[in-house]
């Protein structure tokens, strides 16, 4: 399929259908939407464009497909894999401006928002009203809930109350076509035709733009408990990780934590919160959380009872909410601080829970075998191991064939232990060469055919997840 070009006649149309000032093509505003959080990767769109509704989206899109320009949706750009990256050149479609929390609906525990939304900011909303929204990205303070929708994000929380697909109940989409659809009910059972509510979920901004969504809430737990845990090895930190909840427990986070993160993280924030010394590998940051407070003290009691035969260290329990604060900090932080100090690969493999210890081992002696340093750090519990890689040369992976055969090696390590090569934060364009390594060409193909069925022209978000063929 050809490209189609944006002439002054469909510049002139974008104008009128949101306003002059929402099209900008200045160079300062095309940088500033040329990268996001992956690597260094950089791709100059030829326009950014700024709806502030359904309707705005619907008729740029119709416009984009009748004359075949493509368009790469955006959210607020914090994505690890590329997916905001408009590597095609085409209109950059940002959803900033539609930013309103519409409904929050307490008779249903449900809430009703434009994807704009700080995923932060909707879940303090809701919070007020005693509820929880917990799907909590590291980025929460500064991602769109829609980014989140569009890669499936997952966070700290996940491990006891699951990733974004758990909520959505509901979503408005506009097709690439430009037709607005509604894609399931506001229920919390469905079970009436092919899921497109879920479809849409983590398909990564190539099916539809997402203008409405709803989701499902929760009670708010009242109270939560948080301790840091050392090990001198971090392959016992990981081997730890199955067996607490072999032994029955549920903690609402189960981080991990390698020295060398917490030594480059504690030093960007200025923290001396955690006594970081080079004996202890690994960290692991467990909360439990709920509504009697005598029973989460047993159960860390009894976790931290456990840990002492995977020779943990001396364990700091966090006093008040600014000694959480501090620690959730230097693990949310942990992804900036490394790609500051030069780590800039990041991957999101994940593998069946009591596999880690395996994963850490392997990981560790691919970077020795080929030069690079590498730091481990992650949702433990859910067997997602966020490895970032400093290779002393190479900076970007994206179509690097020294960085692709190593990272082809640490994949065939994950998929022989049973996971894959994405937890939660998608493929989009970095990861898709190695979409073979994990499912077999008539699955992908029927990925295509997926794609086909929502986008004839190929339009939107063309050449994420996996290369696009006419
Ligand atoms: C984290 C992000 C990078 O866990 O997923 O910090
Ligand atoms: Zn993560």
């Amino acid at each position: 399929m050809q490209q189609g070009k944006i002439t002054t006649a469909i510049l002139n149309r974008f104008q009128e259908i949101v306003g002059k000032d929402q099209v900008l093509a200045d160079k300062e505003t095309l940088m500033e939407y040329s990268h996001d959080e992956t690597e260094k990767l950089v791709y100059i769109p030829e326009v950014v464009i700024k709806p502030s509704n359904t309707e705005e989206i619907a008729a740029i899109m119709k416009l984009c497909n009748e004359h075949q320009i493509p368009v790469t949706p955006r959210g607020a750009g914090t994505g690890l894999s590329g997916g905001a990256l408009p590597h095609l050149g085409g209109v950059l479609l940002s959803t900033e401006k539609l930013n309103k929390i519409l409904t929050i609906d307490e008779r249903n525990l449900q809430v009703i928002t434009e994807p704009g939304v700080i995923t932060e900011v909707l879940q303090d909303a809701v919070k007020e009203k005693g509820l929880f929204y917990p799907p909590d990205p590291s980025s929460k303070g500064s991602c769109f809930i829609g980014g989140n929708i569009a890669e499936n994000s997952g966070g700290p929380k996940a491990v006891k109350y699951g990733v974004v697909k758990d909520y959505v109940l509901n979503l408005e989409i506009v097709l690439p076509t430009g037709e607005v659809m509604w894609t399931g009910a506001n229920v919390l059972k469905n079970a009436t035709g092919y899921n497109l509510t879920q479809l849409i979920v983590g398909s990564e901004g190539t099916l539809a733009i997402v203008t409405k969504i709803v989701l499902k809430l929760i009670p708010l737990p009242k109270y939560d408990l948080l301790m840091l845990v050392p090990f001198a090895s971090l392959e016992k930190a990981g081997a730890a990780v199955s067996a607490i909840f072999r032994a029955g427990f549920t903690p609402s986070a189960l981080e991990l934590i390698e020295i060398n993160a917490l030594q480059i993280v504690s030093k960007m924030v200025d923290s001396n919160v955690v006594p970081v010394t080079d004996e202890m590998e690994g960290h692991l940051i467990i909360e439990v959380d709920g509504n009697n407070m005598d029973v989460l003290m047993q159960e860390m009691e009894a976790i931290a009872e456990l840990l002492s035969s995977f020779d943990a260290g001396d364990i700091l329990f966090a006093d008040d909410a600014q000694q959480k604060a501090a620690l959730w900090q230097l693990r949310r932080k942990a992804a900036e601080a490394v790609k500051l100090e030069g780590y800039t690969i990041e991957e999101d493999t994940v593998v069946p829970r009591a596999e880690l210890p395996t994963l850490i081992k392997s990981v560790k002696e691919l970077g020795q075998q080929h030069g690079c340093k590498v730091v481990c750090y992650g949702h433990a519990g859910d067997g997602n191991l966020h490895i970032r890689i400093n290779h002393p040369t190479i900076k970007n992976s994206h179509g690097n064939p020294e960085m692709t055969a190593i990272l082809q090696s640490l994949f065939a390590i994950v998929k022989k232990l049973g996971g894959t090569i994405s937890a939660e934060h998608g493929i989009g364009l970095i990861q898709k060469p190695y979409m073979e390594t994990v499912f077999s060409q008539s699955a992908i193909q029927l990925m295509r055919d997926i794609k086909k069925a929502f986008d004839p022209n190929n339009i939107l978000n063309a050449g994420k997840i996996f290369d696009s063929r006419d």
